[in-house]
């Protein structure tokens, strides 16, 4: 077993730690030569059809789904069509309005959820053409779905998904970029200017790795509490929906994510001294709003840890109790780094309350019952 995992103390540390191979692996051979395109080749679906879609359905099942929100994001902003993200298990029962024009976008790492399935057959029912994002070849989602990129992410044994979720992520942003390089809604600079980005992430992801240390000793100012708040704007939202996540799956510690402009319309009432408040400010046109949103935290007696982006530890100093800098990459690709503090954050406090991190209580690695 020792073997397996590499000298890691557990599967959930050493997938962390293989996200830069993930990334790496995920986007070989799927970025021209001259860094300038995107080719996916195992794509079916042509320009034409391609050019005729008019909406995205993205469906999936917990951190899946919290991919799916980024996808979201990052269609919206590449290809200018409207996205609506759903959970598996309400999706066929709402009578979604899915049209032949309707692109459905499965997400799921083990490609067997039962409920995923289920959409991705309601989706093709009602006509509409399903693309999966998985990690798994050969497995029922990817047989069954009319387009699939694969996630180069490799096995992913502990429950809590690691490597999978920012593989996903990275999948998102090719199929981003291929589509909206199909139908011209970037140009060639445009996409190649994302590219670059994208190939410095394994780096950057090395370098918040070889500060993992600095969460472990954060985490005693979460782990003695019986409930947190992750807050974000934006993108970062939809991160601090993972974040939170994998916080409570692991270690059990009851914590809800809030996009920060909501906080003061119900949930600031449950801020008292001391309550541990997780902020993402990685949107630089979101900053200003998200150092107000955190002030009105910290005046209610919260403890912030802040993750930021390098460059403005100065200056958020004044406003929270501990932060994170993560390295600056464009703002439509911050999740790819700034899940890994959080990822990392989840896992000493798992190890510092004494629970399984690898198989947490009442929870499998894939649920395939509906
Ligand atoms: C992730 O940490 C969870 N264990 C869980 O939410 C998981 O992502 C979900 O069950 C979906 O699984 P899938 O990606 O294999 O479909």
């Amino acid at each position: 077993m020792t073997a397996e995992k590499a000298g890691f103390d557990h599967f959930m540390l050493k997938e962390i730690h293989e996200q830069p191979k993930a990334y790496r692996d995920t986007m070989l051979g799927r970025i021209s030569d001259d860094g300038r395109s995107v080719a996916l080749p195992e794509l079916k679906i042509t320009a034409e059809q391609l050019k005729e879609i008019n909406r995205v359905h993205i469906v999936a099942c917990g951190t899946a789904l919290h991919a799916g929100l980024v996808g979201k994001n990052v269609i919206e902003n590449l290809v200018r069509i409207p996205v609506e993200t759903d959970v598996a298990s309400e999706y066929r029962y709402r009578s979604p309005i899915i049209t032949p024009d309707t692109l459905v976008i499965v997400v799921s790492q083990s490609g067997e959820t039962a409920d995923t399935l289920a959409a991705l057959r309601e989706a093709q029912r009602c006509g509409a053409r399903v693309l999966a994002i998985t990690n798994v070849v050969g497995s029922s989602v990817a047989r069954e779905a009319d387009d699939v990129i694969i996630t180069l992410a490799g096995p992913e044994i502990a429950v809590a998904s690691t490597k999978a979720y920012s593989s996903q992520l990275i999948a998102f942003f090719l199929f981003g970029l291929y589509w909206a390089q199909t139908i011209g809604t970037k140009d060639e600079a445009e996409v190649a200017h994302v590219l670059a980005a994208m190939q410095s992430l394994p780096e950057q992801v090395e370098k918040i790795l070889a500060q993992a240390e600095v969460l472990k000793e954060v985490v005693e100012s979460i782990s003695h509490h019986s409930s947190l708040f992750f807050i974000g704007r934006g993108i970062d939202y939809a991160v601090a929906m993972e974040g939170s996540l994998k916080l409570k799956e692991i270690s059990y510690i009851h914590s809800e994510a809030y996009a920060a402009g909501e906080l003061k319309h119900g949930t600031l009432a449950l801020i008292e001294e001391g309550t541990p408040v997780i902020a993402l400010l990685t949107q630089e046109d979101l900053y200003e709003k998200m150092l107000s949103n955190i002030k009105e935290t910290k005046a209610r007696g919260a403890d912030v840890l802040g993750i930021i982006n390098e460059g403005h530890e100065a200056e958020v100093a004044k406003s929270v109790d501990r932060q994170f800098a993560i390295p600056r990459t464009l703002p439509l690709l911050t999740p790819a780094l700034s899940v890994v503090p959080l990822q990392l954050l989840s896992y000493y406090a798992s190890l510092a309350l004494g629970h399984d991190v690898d198989k947490p209580r009442n929870l499998a690695k894939s649920v395939t019952v509906e």
